[in-house]
């Protein structure tokens, strides 16, 4: 490839030469042998038929038939860059993982990703996207599998197949690819409303990132880190874009998307390749381990909240590069499988319920999408750390084991594995959040204020991020074709704040309702609250 290409490398696991799949001078079959013509079939005669004594032919379009495998079920559609992270080294008191120690130097690799569309849908839609980074780090695979957003819809996993059901393309016509113009996102926002928030951030110009290059990534979840003593904080996860962050307004994104529809892969793989490298720091809002799990107030477990970085400022503890596009779009930004519960000593996750969820979601997910159990096998799956587990066999195994006794207690083997410096779990007392012990399917009282930060959000914003976020609502909900959805969201609107409800209304043409979803006490609320500037300019 060119200087500005890397292939993935990885651990040698066979006692055969590594297969790279383009080798010596001659065209041959996937056994080696030379081809003598790979441009027309073995006929009987020049007009046949086709004999199945072709292996060659066979071969090819058995090959062929078989090219694709399923896509991602959300995040389809990607764009990925390898890198550097380099620590700066001043997150000892806090995490003792080694690849944050000062200019400790880790390979890894980003993949970006809209949300909803499917793997061939243009790139510049209003939608949430991916922001995963796998850190190839000396203690093993590190995944951070975040969003350029830093609030999720759901506070629970198990919502997770109802929102992804309400936003994927309409069941009896698959439109649109978009996330947010149809009927069954609206009605399921308007009847969930915890969503509003991640809404009102789609709805705002964030929804439309300029590039990659020009989006923070956020971990949402709180995680747990561990220092060399033990000791733990709860941190949220931040990347900071060097070039600071942009979006595309609305009528350039409709002009982006019917001239270049790759716009944001071309971006990325551009800027690299002109030597322009994109770089973020990674940050942490830290907050001290209490059993309360709570700071300033803020409910640290609920993915719906964000703590204000004016109360928890974020301290930068490393810089990414993505100085390298990847050699083959399949090999790595396909097969590519990030997992949150990919942690290396002195990071562990918190009871965060949606976080929870996930740690099983995606590994159940791969073992389908990769075809078997062996997927971080894969050269761009492979740590950097060496790898000796019990696990073995199954469908694609590469790993030529030795050994006779792949499991535990042995005396066959040199006996048990060893187990120092291995701590990755942070064996927190559940009895210091779950007092009472009881098993139960109900969330803290907390989860249930779905309208302050999308308030607070809303006020934050420009008169001009406040009047494009009026517009997008606007358009979005104006693509409904039910009026019943359309008035129940100008409801929940009301909730969040009597301006913006007034000015969407005003652009459907419908009355601004006197009633949000919590009763009418929702809406004098938000009248009472002063004015935003946003009104008089829409
Ligand atoms: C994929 C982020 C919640 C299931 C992804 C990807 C990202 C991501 C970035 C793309 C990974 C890639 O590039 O390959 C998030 C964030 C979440 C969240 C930030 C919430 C804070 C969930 C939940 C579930 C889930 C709650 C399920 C319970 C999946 C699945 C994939 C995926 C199944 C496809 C993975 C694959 O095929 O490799 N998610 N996600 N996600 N996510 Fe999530």
């Amino acid at each position: 490839g060119s200087p500005a290409t890397r292939t993935p490398t990885g651990a040698e696991t066979s006692t055969g030469p590594e297969q790279v799949g383009q080798q010596g001078a001659h065209l041959t079959t996937a056994q080696g042998a030379r081809l003598r013509d790979t441009d027309h079939s073995l006929k009987a005669g020049a007009r046949g038929p086709t004999l199945l004594q072709d292996h060659h032919l066979r071969e090819k379009i058995m090959h062929f038939d078989h090219e694709r495998i399923p896509e991602r079920v959300v995040h389809a559609r990607g764009a990925a860059a390898h890198g550097v992270f380099v620590g700066y080294g001043n997150a000892e008191s806090v995490c003792r993982a080694t690849f944050l120690g000062k200019d400790v130097k880790t390979p890894v690799f980003t993949r970006f990703s809209p949300v909803v569309g499917s793997r061939g849908s243009a790139d510049a839609v209003r939608d949430t996207r991916g922001f995963a980074t796998k850190f190839y780090t000396d203690e093993g695979v590190f995944d951070l599998v975040g969003n350029n957003i830093p609030v999720f819809f759901i506070q629970d996993a198990i919502k997770f197949p109802d929102v992804v059901h309400a936003a994927k393309p309409h069941p009896d016509r698959e439109i649109p690819q978009a996330q947010s113009a149809h009927d069954t996102f609206w009605d399921f926002v308007g009847l969930h409303t915890e969503a509003s928030h991640h809404v009102m951030w789609q709805m705002s110009d964030r929804g439309i990132p300029r590039s990659y290059r020009m989006m923070e990534g956020f971990g949402v979840h709180t995680f747990r880190l561990v220092d060399a003593s033990g000791g733990t904080s709860l941190v949220k996860f931040h990347w900071k874009p060097r070039l600071g962050v942009h979006s595309l307004v609305w009528e350039e994104a409709q002009l982006v998307n019917g001239v270049d529809p790759d716009f944001h892969r071309r971006d990325l793989a551009d800027a690299i390749e002109s030597g322009a490298p994109p770089q973020w720091e990674l940050g942490i809002q830290v907050f001290p381990d209490t059993p309360e799990q709570t700071f300033e107030g803020i409910d640290l477990l609920d993915p719906t909240k964000v703590v204000p970085e004016e109360l928890a400022p974020v301290q930068p503890v490393g810089l990414m590069t993505l100085d390298a596009n990847p050699t083959n779009y399949f090999a790595e930004t396909e097969q590519v499988a990030f997992h949150p519960g990919h942690l290396v000593p002195g990071i562990d996750v918190t009871d965060d319920p949606l976080l929870q969820g996930r740690l099983f979601s995606y590994l159940d997910t791969q073992l389908t999408r990769l075809g078997g159990p062996n997927f971080a096998q894969i050269p761009i799956n492979r740590p950097h750390a060496p790898v000796n587990d019990m696990l073995r066999d199954g469908w694609h195994q590469d790993a030529v084991h030795s050994g006779a006794a792949p499991y535990k207690p042995n005396s066959l083997d040199g006996g048990c594995p060893f187990f120092a410096g291995a701590d990755v779990e942070a064996l927190t007392e559940v009895a210091a959040t779950v007092p009472e012990g009881h098993k139960v399917r109900e969330s803290p009282a907390s989860y249930a204020d779905h309208f302050t930060q999308p308030r607070m959000f809303f006020r934050s914003l420009s008169p001009v991020e406040q009047e494009h976020t009026i517009r997008a609502y606007t358009f979005e909900l104006g693509r409904c074709y039910e009026e019943a959805i359309k008035e129940r969201y100008l409801g929940v609107l009301a909730e969040i704040d009597a301006d913006l409800c007034a000015g969407v209304a005003r652009g459907l043409g419908l009355d601004v309702p006197s009633r949000g979803p919590t009763g009418d006490v929702g809406v004098q609320r938000a009248q009472d609250m002063p004015p935003s500037p946003a009104l008089s300019q829409v």
